[in-house]
């Protein structure tokens, strides 16, 4: 096994960085022993609001939670169908199941977002919802899915998870559905120390719900207005994030310099990278290629010391976990196809232009460009 050269992600790095500040702000939070509902929370959720222009933010422990949660208070229920593309993390379908709803795959275009055109098609009679996921941070076609939604009176679910930072003709992702929700997880730009998730909505109803279920369905200490859940970020989270969102344009505007730094040095005939689009703002959560000889490629890179991964190799609808929805393999070409194509190259705002360049020579030699 080679020695790692280039790490996939640095987070010891991220902390070397941030060391004082952090510690400063996780400090704070133990001298006051505001560890559950502190000031931080509430703080974060009107900067995080405020930043990315939503009416309302609510800060849950993960993104899968304000997935759910976003569903149910936004009244999808048992049955209801909700279109979804079949390439994200499992956790985009398995919070569909988990409501009881049943998740209708829809493909993906190049750029590995859900295709629009595709969509009218699965509408049925049960369709409640579309989700979909903005994926690697790159904002879906969100004028033409709204547009779909409107004209059949279907609700818009956005799976954000990705996509904090980013922005579509000016508006930030997250802010066109019924509800947008985030993940803080740790390999997201703005992240916890830990799990975390928060929920952007337009709703002042599906807020005030919201901020009640998560915890435990009280409106007060007394009063249990429905049976509610334990979903509730935890404080030193929110001052953790609270702190790197003042820092988030700066780690996207490193992560866009390295991308374009890949995209100058990558010879592009035996791989894609779908192209820039100039409506978007990208947060650039994961650089990902699609290429031939995908699984060869990625044990070349492990042999010269740089760390790749593949997201995913399996598309959701072909989980063993998706069997009774009863997909079968061509289903869904596009993403079946890149499934087998896709690979992340090692892509964090700490990597050096040295780093990047030995990426994309190592990737270039193994095609014979070098
Ligand atoms: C596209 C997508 N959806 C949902 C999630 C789930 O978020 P979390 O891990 O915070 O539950 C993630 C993150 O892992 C994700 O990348």
């Amino acid at each position: 096994m080679s020695d790692v050269l280039v790490p996939f992600v640095d987070l010891k790095q991220r902390f070397a960085e941030e060391r004082e500040e952090l510690l400063s702000a996780v400090t704070d939070v133990l001298e006051r022993g505001d560890l559950i509902g502190g000031a931080a929370v509430t703080d974060f959720e009107a900067a995080a609001a405020s930043y990315a222009g939503a009416a309302h933010c609510i800060a849950l422990n993960s993104g899968t939670d304000a997935l759910m949660m976003g569903m149910m208070a936004a009244g999808i229920r048992r049955d209801d169908e909700v279109i979804t593309p079949p390439n994200s993390f499992v956790a985009s379908t398995a919070s569909i199941a988990h409501i009881g709803a049943t998740p209708v795959f829809c493909d993906v275009g190049e750029d590995q977002n859900i295709d629009p055109a595709r969509i009218e098609a699965l509408i049925t009679p049960r369709t409640r919802a579309i989700m979909p996921v903005h994926w690697t941070g790159r904002i879906c076609d969100m004028e033409t899915i709204s547009a779909i939604a409107e004209t059949h009176g279907l609700l818009v679910i956005e799976d954000s998870a990705q996509s904090m930072g980013a922005y579509r003709n000016g508006r930030h992702g997250g802010t066109w559905g019924v509800v947008g929700a985030f993940s803080a997880h740790p390999l997201k730009n703005l992240n916890a120390v830990g799990d975390g998730g928060f929920l952007f909505t337009q709703s002042a109803e599906i807020a005030e719900r919201l901020r009640r279920y998560r915890n435990h369905g009280l409106a007060d200490r007394d009063t249990c207005l429905e049976w509610g859940v334990n979903s509730r970020l935890d404080t030193i989270h929110a001052a953790v994030l609270l702190h790197r969102l003042r820092r988030l344009d700066d780690v996207i505007e490193r992560r866009r310099r390295n991308v374009e730094l890949y995209r100058s040095l990558l010879v592009q005939d035996d791989l894609f990278i779908p192209p820039y689009d100039p409506q978007q703002s990208d947060a650039h959560v994961m650089f990902i290629i699609q290429c031939e000889r995908r699984d060869e490629l990625h044990a070349h890179l492990t042999q010269s010391g740089v760390q790749s991964l593949i997201y995913y190799r399996r598309p959701i609808h072909l989980q063993p976990a998706a069997a009774a929805l009863g997909y079968r393999k061509g289903d869904m070409p596009v993403a079946e196809r890149q499934a087998d194509r896709v690979l992340a190259l090692p892509h964090h705002q700490h990597l050096s232009p040295e780093q990047i360049e030995m990426t994309a020579n190592a990737v270039n030699a193994f095609y014979g460009r070098s």
